[in-house]
């Protein structure tokens, strides 16, 4: 077993749909178990560090702006190989691509907004976790 920790954002789009519990019930009937839980506001402060490595792309003001727009699910799950894992349960970063049984297949958007309205975010290895873990649970 390689248990790991990752980072899981409801985003605004899927909170705003009423979409925290379907997302926290795939994690749960995955088997991950959740450790930490919170529903805020994020500021652009956290949301700057936590996009860093897409600062200057042209998705990354409109991104802030839709991240900041509304509360968000901030979640820290855990279990086996679960960075990997729930990137799976969210399917690929464009809704159209995404595969109709992932999280973004079933309830993403990409029509009608500057940004995908892609429903969660993930950690995309065990070291982006770490680190966002650190950016959105400073105390953990
Ligand atoms: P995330 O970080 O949110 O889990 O998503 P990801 O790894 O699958 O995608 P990433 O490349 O890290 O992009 C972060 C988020 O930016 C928005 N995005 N929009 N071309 C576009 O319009 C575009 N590209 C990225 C999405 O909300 C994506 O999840
Ligand atoms: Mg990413």
């Amino acid at each position: 077993m390689t248990i790991e920790r990752s980072l899981v954002l409801v985003k605004p789009d899927g909170f705003q749909r009423g979409l925290t519990g379907e997302v926290l019930r795939r994690v749960e009937a995955k088997g991950y178990t959740l450790s930490v839980l919170a529903i805020l506001t994020p500021t652009r402060e956290v949301l700057a560090q936590h996009y860093a490595e897409h600062e200057g792309k042209p998705f990354y003001e409109p991104l802030l702006e839709f991240m900041s727009s509304g509360l968000v699910t901030a979640a820290v799950i855990e279990g086996h190989d679960c960075v990997k894992g729930f990137r799976a349960l969210a399917g690929a970063t464009n809704p159209t691509d995404a595969a109709p049984g992932t999280i973004r297949g079933d309830f993403g958007r990409d029509w009608g907004t500057a940004v995908q309205q892609n429903i969660v975010h993930g950690s995309d290895s065990v070291e982006s976790a770490t680190r966002e873990i650190g950016i959105w649970f400073p105390q953990s």
